[in-house]
This record gives C-alpha cells, sequence and structure tokens, in this order.
C-alpha cells in the first residue's frame, strides 16, 4: 500500500517577474518500506517535490497524501503533528541547532514530541551509537566533520522512529567514503525497520544503491525504474 502518493503536483515560484514551473504535474507513489532515489540535474525540481511531500511547502495544484492523510483536508495542527511524528528530514546542509550538542540536537525532536527525559537520553545515545558516533554526544556541530554532522542529522530524523525519511541529497557535501558509508547506514534502518525512504541525489554513486530510481526532469518525472 502507498504512504505516499502525489497526484498531480504543480508548483511555480515567480523568480522577479519571470514565472519559473519547478513541478509540471508529478504523480510519484511509494510504497511502505521502499528505498528510492530521486535523481535529476540541478533545477529539475527534487528539493521542491521533497518539500512539498513533507508538507514544508504547498503545491499550486494537486493532491498529497501521507499515511492515509490527504494535505489539503488537513489542519494546521493536524498537520504539524503528521511531520512531526511521521516524517523525519535530513536537509543537505544538515540544519542541525548550533548551540545544542549532538545528543541534544537528536533529543530535540523528541522533546517536541513530549518524550519523558530519561527515555529521550537513552534513545538518543543508542542511535548515535547506532551512526556510529559514540563518543561524540556533547560535541556541538562545529566541532565534527561534515560526515560526523550528517551523521548527526539522519540520527535526528530516524530516532523517533519516523514511517517516512526524506532526505534533500544527504551526501552531496561528504566525500564519497563517507557517503558511501551514510548510505549503508540508511539502507540498514530501511532493512531493519522497514523505514521509508526518499531521497534526492545526482550522485551516480547514490542512485547504484537505490532498488528504484526516479528521474525528475524539468519539473516532469521522465523515468521510474525498479530495480
Ligand atoms: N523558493 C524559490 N523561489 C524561487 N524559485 C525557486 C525556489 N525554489 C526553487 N526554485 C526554482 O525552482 C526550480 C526547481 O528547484 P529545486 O526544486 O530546488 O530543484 P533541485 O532540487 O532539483 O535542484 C529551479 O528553477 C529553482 O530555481
Ligand atoms: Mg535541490
Amino acid at each position: 500500500m502507498a504512504i505516499v502518493e502525489t497526484k498531480d503536483i504543480k508548483k511555480t515560484y515567480l523568480q522577479g517577474k519571470m514565472k519559473i514551473e519547478a513541478l509540471r504535474g508529478v504523480d510519484l507513489k511509494v510504497d511502505k518500506a521502499e528505498f528510492v532515489a530521486l535523481a535529476g540535474p540541478s533545477g529539475s525540481g527534487k528539493t521542491t517535490l521533497l518539500n512539498i511531500i513533507g508538507g514544508l511547502d504547498l503545491p499550486d495544484s494537486g493532491i498529497v497524501i501521507v499515511d492515509n492523510n490527504e494535505f489539503a483536508k488537513m489542519n494546521q495542527t493536524d498537520l504539524a503533528s503528521l511531520r512531526l511524528h511521521k516524517i523525519g528530514f535530513v536537509f543537505q546542509a544538515f540544519n542541525l541547532i548550533p548551540v545544542l550538542s549532538a545528543i541534544e540536537n537528536v533529543e530535540y525532536v523528541m522533546l517536541l514530541q513530549g518524550v519523558p527525559k530519561m527515555e529521550r537520553h537513552d534513545r538518543a545515545r543508542a542511535i548515535l551509537d547506532d551512526v556510529g558516533l559514540e563518543g561524540k554526544y556533547d560535541s556541538r556541530p562545529a566541532e565534527l566533520s561534515g560526515g560526523q554532522q550528517q551523521r548527526v542529522a539522519v540520527a535526528r530524523a530516524i530516532v523517533s522512529n519516523p514511517a517516512i525519511v526524506l532526505a534533500d541529497e544527504p551526501t552531496a557535501n561528504l566525500d564519497s567514503k563517507t557517503g558511501q558509508g551514510l548510505l549503508l547506514m540508511m539502507e540498514k534502518m530501511n532493512k531493519e525497520k522497514k523505514v521509508t525512504f526518499i531521497f534526492s541525489t545526482h550522485d551516480s554513486m547514490v542512485m547504484d544503491y537505490a532498488r528504484r530510481l526516479v528521474t525528475i526532469k524539468d519539473g516532469l518525472i521522465v523515468n521510474d525504474e525498479t530495480k
């Protein structure tokens, strides 16, 4: 059954007086526990689509359904709650909170979710260990390498067992070895915890890891293949 479904999503941005058609009618269905790469050149609409699937941005028209919830029929509170409990985000620029330590960054989502303090701490520790950051709990983002920061970002995205993780070019700022390590980790989470992953990339190494490769070009899906 589809956990994510978009129907005829269109999105236009204004750049000065120019209209940019970022998405021109995107239909996408992703089933639970899929591991999907969204490929395509820069400017093709990958980030826009991920932001719309994650409820961070609104389409001009079309339908978005996540875990049986149609976004347009939800109020702000329910949408925020769906985002908080069902969706994990990994942003290209990590977006960690600079004044918080690694473990505090990971705990923060659970704080918003109302998870009790001891449990927050235990779960954050366990997930940081899982991503190979034991011993780095108290480091601030600036004290960590790019790869380590991205691991914190992934740990933060998956710590509360979301149904879906959306990752926007998660390896773009990493060297290929670190990027590969991150992908293996995501793959493991996908297999063991049945977390659905949708991640964008324009890196061929990353595409090779995906079991399904959806190619987007000029705001349209031009190819969709399952290996
Ligand atoms: N906030 C925005 N304002 C104006 N134009 C935007 C905005 N976000 C994206 N765009 C434009 O929409 C198109 C698709 O962008 P994007 O989704 O970021 O593509 P990708 O992630 O594949 O590089 C590009 O032409 C980009 O310049
Ligand atoms: Mg992008």
